[in-house]
C-alpha cells in the first residue's frame, strides 16, 4: 500500500466537485497537493502540460479533468466532448510518463459500459456499444483505459483507472445544460419554492434507476485506489450496489426542500439508460472501504450549498 504522507500529488480538474473532495481526502493523509487549475494550464496543450508536470516533480497523479454534461449536452456537442475528453487524457498520461510519475489514477465513468447485463462488471468495460445518449463521453473515457494499458505495456509504469456512477454534492454543476440528475432536480425544486411555482416539470418517465454517490465518498474511493489498486488491465468500479428510481429521488428532493405542488413527467425527453448499477465486489476484495453518506444527508448538504450559492453561480 502506498503511503501518501509528504508525497506530491497532481490533481487535474482541481476546481471540480470531485476534485475539491479529493483534495480534502489527500489533506487528511498529509500529502503535498499540486492542484491544476484550468485558468493556469490548458490540458489540451500537450507541451505546456508536459513542461509544468516536469517542473512540479510529482510522485503521483489523479486525473479528474473532463468535459461533459447531461444527455442534452451530449446530443449537442458529441464531437467536442469526445475530442476534449480523449485529448486531455492522452496529454495528461503522456506528461505523467515524461515527468516520471510513479503511479497515475484516471477517472472514467460508468457510461463507458455498454447498456447490458447488470450489475456491470469491470471485464466488460471495453466490450460492446455504449448507450447512444452518452456515447461521446463513453468512447473518450474508453480511450483513457486503452492508453493506460498501452503505457504500462511499453514503459512498465502503473496507470490504473477507477469509475463510478452519478456523483452529487456541494460544488456540483447547477447549469441546466450540464448538470446531471441530482443537480437538475435540486435546482428545479428549490427555484420553484423560491418563486412560488406549483408545478415542476421533470424529464422522462421517472422510471430509470440511478446509483448515486456523494462526492466525499467517491473521493475517498479514488484516493484508496491510488493507495491500494495495482491492476493495470481492468478499471475498478466504486459503488454501493444500491440504486433509486428518478421518481423516488424527485419525491425525496421535493419533500426536503418543502415543495408541495405537482410533478409533471415530460415523456418527450429521453430516459437515457434504464439502469446502470456497478458490481462492486472487486473493490471490496481489494480492501477499498467507502464511507456511505445516506441519500438524505447527502441531499441535505447539497441543497443547503445550492441555497447559499444560487445567487452567485452560473
Ligand atoms: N459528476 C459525476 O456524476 C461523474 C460521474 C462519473 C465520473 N465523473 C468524472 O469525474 C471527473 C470530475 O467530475 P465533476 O463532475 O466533479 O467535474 P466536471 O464538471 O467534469 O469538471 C471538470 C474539471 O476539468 C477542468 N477542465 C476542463 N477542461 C479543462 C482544460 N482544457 N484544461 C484544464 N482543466 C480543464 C474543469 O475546469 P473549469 O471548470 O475551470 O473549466 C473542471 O475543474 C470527470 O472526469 C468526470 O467525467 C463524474
Amino acid at each position: 500500500m502506498i503511503k501518501l504522507k509528504n508525497k506530491k500529488v497532481i490533481i487535474t480538474g482541481a476546481t471540480s466537485m470531485i476534485g475539491r473532495s479529493v483534495i480534502k481526502s489527500l489533506r487528511q493523509r498529509g500529502s503535498i497537493m499540486q492542484p491544476i487549475f484550468h485558468e493556469d494550464l490548458d490540458l489540451m496543450n500537450y507541451e505546456q502540460t508536459r513542461d509544468l508536470f516536469i517542473d512540479m516533480k510529482p510522485d503521483y497523479c489523479i486525473h479528474l479533468a473532463g468535459y461533459n454534461g447531461n444527455i442534452k449536452f451530449n446530443s449537442l456537442y458529441p464531437a467536442e466532448i469526445f475530442h476534449r475528453t480523449s485529448t486531455m487524457g492522452l496529454n495528461v498520461l503522456k506528461a505523467c510518463i515524461d515527468s516520471r510519475i510513479l503511479k497515475t489514477v484516471s477517472v472514467l465513468s460508468s457510461c463507458g459500459y455498454k447498456a447490458g447485463d447488470q450489475p456491470l462488471k469491470e471485464e466488460e468495460f471495453l466490450n460492446g456499444e455504449p448507450d447512444e445518449s452518452t456515447e461521446a463521453h463513453a468512447y473518450g473515457k474508453r480511450d483513457l483505459l486503452i492508453y493506460s494499458k498501452l503505457l504500462h505495456k511499453q514503459y512498465g509504469e502503473t496507470f490504473v483507472c477507477a469509475l463510478f456512477n452519478t456523483t452529487y454534492g456541494p460544488h456540483d454543476n447547477f447549469d441546466l445544460n450540464k448538470t446531471k440528475v441530482v443537480g437538475s432536480l435540486i435546482k428545479k425544486f428549490v427555484d420553484a419554492v423560491d418563486e412560488g411555482d406549483k408545478l415542476v416539470e421533470c424529464w422522462g418517465s421517472g422510471k430509470p434507476k440511478r446509483e448515486l454517490i456523494f462526492c466525499d465518498d467517491v473521493a475517498e474511493g479514488i484516493v484508496q485506489t491510488l493507495e491500494k489498486y495495482d491492476n493495470t488491465q481492468l478499471p475498478l468500479n466504486l459503488g454501493f450496489d444500491q440504486d433509486v428510481t428518478i421518481k423516488e429521488l424527485s419525491e425525496k428532493i421535493a419533500e426536503l426542500v418543502g415543495f408541495s405542488g405537482d410533478i409533471k413527467w415530460d415523456l418527450s425527453r429521453s430516459d437515457g439508460q434504464m439502469r446502470k448499477i456497478l458490481d462492486s465486489s472487486r473493490m471490496k476484495k481489494e480492501g477499498i472501504i467507502l464511507n456511505q453518506t445516506s441519500l438524505n444527508d447527502g441531499l441535505q448538504k447539497t441543497i443547503e450549498w445550492y441555497r447559499l450559492n444560487k445567487g452567485i453561480i452560473k
